[in-house]
Formats: C-alpha cells, sequence, structure tokens
C-alpha cells in the first residue's frame, strides 16, 4: 500500500464531495482569468500524444486541438463522471478519460509527447511523486505545461498561505502554500519558462522538458 495512501483517498473524498458545485465556485474567476489562460497553454501542446493530469470537470475540454490524441485521468470519479458529460457535447474522437492516480500511472514509460495540468498539483498528495510519475511516462524532450497557483513570493502572505494551508487542505482537498517551480525542478524536470501571470507571483505558468 501507498505511503500516502490516507491523504490520497482524503483528496479523492474532498473532490467527490465538491464535484457538483466545482464549476459554479470557479465561475467567475474561469471567466475573467483562467479561459484565458488555458487557451494560452494548450496553443504550446504541439501532441500528437497528450497526456492531461486532473483533468477534474473537463474545463479544459473546449481548448484540446483536433489533431492530438489525448488521454485525461483523475483521480475523483464524481469528477470525472462531469469531464465525460462534457466530453459527450463536444464530440471528440481522439479523447480517453480514465480514473487513474496520478502518483502511480498505468502507462508504460516514455509514453507521451507532452503532459499537461491546470490547477492540479496543488491537490496531488505527494507532488513530487505525481511530477515524478509524469517525468516516466514522457519521451526525453517531451514537455510539461502547468498552470498552477502556489504559495505567495510575499513572506507576510506567504506566511498566513502556511497557516491555512492545513485547515483548507482538510476542508476542500487543496493545498495552497505549495512551492510548484521547486517541486518541478525536484522531481527532474528542466524548467524552461517560468511565467508570473498574478501578482505576488501565486498563480504561475510553468513549462519545462524531459532532459534527454
Ligand atoms: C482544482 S481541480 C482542477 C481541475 C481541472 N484541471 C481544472 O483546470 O479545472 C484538481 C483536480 O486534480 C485531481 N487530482 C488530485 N489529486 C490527483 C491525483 N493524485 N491523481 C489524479 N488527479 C488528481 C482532483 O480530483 C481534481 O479533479
Amino acid at each position: 500500500m501507498q505511503k500516502n495512501s490516507s491523504d490520497t483517498a482524503h483528496t479523492q473524498n474532498r473532490y467527490d464531495l465538491i464535484a457538483p458545485l466545482y464549476n459554479v465556485m470557479e465561475w467567475p474567476v474561469e471567466k475573467l482569468l483562467f479561459q484565458g489562460w488555458r487557451s494560452d497553454l494548450w496553443q504550446q501542446v504541439e501532441g500528437p500524444n497528450v497526456l492531461e493530469i486532473g483533468v477534474g470537470t473537463g474545463k479544459n475540454i473546449p481548448y484540446y486541438p483536433d489533431d492530438i490524441e489525448l488521454t485525461g485521468i483523475d483521480l475523483s470519479p464524481k469528477m470525472l463522471q462531469r469531464a465525460k458529460q462534457l466530453l459527450a457535447k463536444h464530440q471528440k474522437g481522439n479523447v480517453t478519460l480514465k480514473e487513474m492516480d496520478a502518483q502511480q500511472m498505468d502507462f508504460p514509460d516514455n509514453h507521451f509527447d507532452d503532459v499537461i495540468a491546470t490547477f492540479v498539483f496543488c491537490s496531488v498528495p505527494d507532488a513530487v511523486l505525481g511530477l515524478r510519475e509524469a517525468l516516466r511516462v514522457i519521451r526525453p524532450g517531451g514537455r510539461l505545461h502547468l498552470l498552477e497557483h502556489m504559495r505567495a513570493e510575499w513572506s507576510p502572505l506567504a506566511s498566513l498561505m502556511e497557516r491555512i494551508d492545513g485547515p483548507l487542505h482538510y476542508l476542500i482537498g487543496v493545498h495552497i502554500a505549495r512551492e510548484t517551480v521547486v517541486n518541478v525542478e525536484k522531481a527532474g524536470w528542466q524548467l524552461q519558462q517560468v511565467r508570473d501571470l498574478t501578482k505576488g507571483g501565486i498563480v504561475k505558468k510553468i513549462e519545462a522538458i524531459k532532459p534527454r
């Protein structure tokens, strides 16, 4: 059994509970910010064989390019169920969605050309383990594309985030004080570009490559 299996079960449980409310809760920020960021991120994806980790309710589905083969995974069956409903509306025949844990994926080594995830490594219980798995399943030279929120760079806000991280994780399964850029490097990825999308470095776009 995995060392962090109780944390993984907790995360799955929280996203299963949140699934019916997720799109409503995110609606304002989705309209104001996320849609533009998603569109920009997907323009960097070349494929043809692409893995999306943590598809959630399928918010990236409208941005999937037609000329790629996409495999999407998520830990939460209830989030995934919503993604499948949305996928049926978009009629994308090149997409397969599966329930799977990013920390322990069923894919062979060097299988994908790109890996993409949006607002996911704040929730994967062991983020470095998940990022290491992503590195394993992508081919050498393949690229990782992330949108992630993380611990603020301004230390008074970072301390506040650290203080409320535990209770928030308990309530909704998310960590708000992660150091995701550091985690990407710890997992063995080579950073290509890190861009701040908000003040204080709270949301970043991260591009990295699997060393050849
Ligand atoms: C904040 S939501 C983001 C969903 C979507 N990517 C988006 O942009 O709206 C985080 C998602 O990551 C999934 N997740 C968390 N831990 C995971 C893991 N270990 N393996 C796969 N998915 C995971 C959750 O179930 C949830 O659907």
